[in-house]
């Protein structure tokens, strides 16, 4: 069941296209919320507002751990079959849905997410200006996969310090799974900082990017279970449930993939394993560190961004340092930091 703990919740169905736009904003306690805009193909209304209520409600953990002076929001446009939304109907469903955005009067800010372009964003920003992530050429922040990827790779750092004792890593070895959008950049600055790369990916087309990288080339079994110092998963989420972290031997576990845990309790199973988990939606805070540059009043500024996203390292050694003090889990600890701060609003300290 999805528990409703949200500030509002608009649902409305577009003039133009006839396709509903759900827009849910579940907290601006620390700022607007802020939260993609996903086409995904629903066979049920109540699946995509059970999407956007859950995933809003993780944008608001995400930003806040992230100390963005964010909330959390997340927009759905239900749709029964995505590939088949292109030219009129693509661009009355967006403007359609970039009208919700409007209504909201910047209670919610929109960004791409699954199943939207840069292109579509720059549609959907035709009918409101609550739109971030709009292409550099048209001031926005660009695409947010590569900064991502360094802040996923200040976490490995911070992990690998955490438990070798230096962040170096040099001659450590990475197993990574899925050489995607965030996984490509991601291996490159592992393969510069002189990391060992195993790679795996579903896509064969991938091979060539691995091995131009020097990195070895296997199946996602063998990466999943490599006696490797770090498992980057960077694919698709569910991957750590109650067996199979069974087979993971590195001791530590740091990727971009979204909701890694088929469940909370699995968090539980690592650590009695030793194994040390980076709690993913601290981890991959970087294209959303990176979007919220673009929200300063001094404009967006590719510095500013490489440095705040940096400190993803620097808030991931505080959520260790926080679940040591307090004996519990890294994914408790980050959660139990993204609810004070929400609590106390924008008046807490990032
Ligand atoms: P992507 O779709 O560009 O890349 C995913 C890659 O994983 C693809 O190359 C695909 O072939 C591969 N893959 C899929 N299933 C696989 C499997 N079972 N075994 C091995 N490889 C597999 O996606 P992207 O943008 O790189 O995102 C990766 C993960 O990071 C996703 O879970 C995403 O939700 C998460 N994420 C991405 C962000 C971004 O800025 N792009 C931001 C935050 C999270």
């Amino acid at each position: 069941m999805t528990s409703l703990d949200h500030e509002e919740v608009l649902v409305r169905r577009g003039p133009r296209s006839g396709l509903y736009s759900i827009i849910a904003v579940h907290s601006t306690a620390r700022g607007p919320s802020l939260g993609g805009c996903r086409v995904l193909r629903y066979d049920d209304h109540r699946l995509a507002l059970r999407d956007a209520l859950r995933l809003s409600r993780a944008m608001t953990w995400k930003s806040a751990v992230a100390g963005l002076r964010l909330g959390g929001g997340k927009g759905v446009l239900a749709c029964r079959d995505p590939a088949r939304l292109t030219g009129r109907a693509r661009r009355d469903a967006l403007i359609d849905f970039g009208e919700a955005v409007e209504q909201l009067d910047g209670r919610y800010i929109t960004a791409e997410d699954v199943g939207t372009s840069a292109r579509d964003i720059a549609t959907i920003a035709s009918a409101t200006s609550h739109v971030t992530g709009l292409s550099r050429a048209r001031g926005g922040s660009g695409d947010p996969s590569p900064w991502t990827a360094l802040g996923v790779f200040e976490t490995i750092r911070a992990s690998v310090e955490r438990t070798f004792g230096s962040p170096d890593l040099r001659g450590r070895s990475v197993a990574l799974i899925g050489l995607g959008h965030v996984g490509l950049p991601l291996a490159r600055l592992l393969a510069k900082a002189g990391a060992k790369l195993l790679v795996a990916d579903i896509d064969r087309a991938r091979k060539a990017d691995a091995t131009a990288l020097g990195a070895r080339w296997v199946g996602g079994d063998k990466a999943f279970s490599s006696p490797v110092d770090v498992l980057a998963p960077c694919a698709l989420g569910g991957i750590l449930d109650h067996d199979s972290v069974e087979l993971v031997q590195a001791p530590v576990i740091a990727g971009a993939a979204n909701n890694q845990l088929a469940d909370d309790h699995v968090a539980g199973l690592l650590a009695d394993r030793g194994i040390l988990w980076a709690p993913d939606f601290v981890a991959n805070a970087g294209g959303i560190v990176n979007i919220s540059v673009e929200l300063r009043s001094e404009g967006y500024d590719p510095k500013v961004a490489r440095a705040l996203v940096r400190g993803i390292g620097d808030t991931m050694r505080r959520v260790y340092d926080d679940a040591d003090r307090a004996g519990v889990t890294p994914l408790a600890a980050a959660m139990a930091l993204a609810h004070r701060r929400v609590a106390d609003g924008v008046s807490s300290p990032v």
